[in-house]
């Protein structure tokens, strides 16, 4: 029977200017899965380990990701997924998205790769539909093709990979509690003034020009969240003095990673990211909820066969 092991890595999503179509991959933090043909014609969950989740292929994000792709394909070939998670679900980089992302490369893979990387963002994106309500697909493009990508339309759905400057540096808190995607949905403003979009469609105009032009006061200046973050940050202890705490030592920008309760740091360079990373650290001790604190580069390749 073949297999494949790949490792799915975390992801940020929204980048503060880009709500459900902008995210990035990370290096360091990520899944492990395992994918084998079996015998018995059917999509299996057979271990998860590292969270509970459910085994249940249709109540579990990569069973869902993987069936839509499956059927599309009419085959009758079955397989067997194991999930090693690293990545916490309801921790804001991309927790079901690896699982459903890393399912479908998967299963492409030992298939003989005959879908495109744009199918297979749509076929996780249905996992995605499962975990947070929403069919986004700003967590999974990034997982698939790493480094930044942007989702240009839904329908049709069309993504665009984008580059990224040399010195992006990446910092990550993740405060040990727990915030549902629906549940952070469910708090958005369904309407937002023509002004404020305005403005918004500039930022993440500028930040795309910004990541083309290695522009990186243009991606501070674009670093800007005027939709989403102030109905979201509510949930995140500490949230507006870790943001004070990072633009001070630097950082080109701080935001709500995903749906939270992560946040990020996008900074020039190792030295500012420690520095910033230090700063938000020495915050966020003062809540005393206990968290990890993650130090990455961007990741340029998404998810790999190991
Ligand atoms: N764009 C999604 C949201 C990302 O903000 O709800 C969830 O990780």
């Amino acid at each position: 029977m073949r297999s494949i092991t790949l490792f799915a890595p975390a992801t940020v999503a929204n980048v503060s200017c880009g709500f459900d179509l902008l995210g990035f991959a990370l290096e360091s933090v990520g899944d492990q899965m395992l994918i084998r043909e079996n015998n018995v014609n059917q999509l299996r969950i057979t271990k998860i380990e590292g969270q509970m989740l459910p085994m249940q292929t249709e109540q579990n994000v990569a069973g869902v990701a993987g069936l839509a792709l499956l059927n599309q394909l009419n085959t009758k070939q079955g397989f067997d997924i194991e999930i090693y998670k690293k990545i916490k679900p309801g921790s804001g980089i991309g927790s079901s998205a690896a699982s459903a992302a890393g399912a479908v490369f998967g299963l492409n893979e030992l298939l003989g790769k005959p879908f495109s990387s744009i199918e297979l963002v749509a076929f996780a994106m249905k996992g995605e539909a499962l975990a947070g309500g929403a069919e986004h697909g700003d967590n999974v493009a990034p997982c698939l093709l790493g480094g930044f990508t942007l989702i240009q339309s839904y329908n049709p759905l069309r993504v665009v990979s984008l580059p990224t400057p040399e010195a992006l540096s990446v910092v990550i808190l993740h405060p040990q509690i727990e915030v549902k995607t629906a549940d952070a949905r469910n708090l958005l403003k369904q309407q937002v003034s023509l002004k404020k979009a305005v403005r918004q469609s500039g930022y993440l105009g500028g930040f795309v020009a910004g990541l083309f032009q290695n522009d990186y006061d243009l991606l501070a200046a674009s670093l800007r969240d005027e939709w989403v973050e102030s109905s979201r940050s509510v949930l995140i202890p500490a949230f507006d003095e870790m943001k004070a705490a990072a633009l001070a030592s630097g950082a080109l920008g701080f935001g709500i990673s995903g749906s939270g309760p992560s946040v990020f740091a996008l900074c020039k360079g190792v030295e500012i990211a420690k520095k910033t990373a230090q700063a938000i650290r020495h915050v966020f001790d003062k809540t005393a909820i206990p968290y990890d604190l993650h130090h990455s580069e961007v990741n340029p390749q998404g998810i790999k066969t190991l």
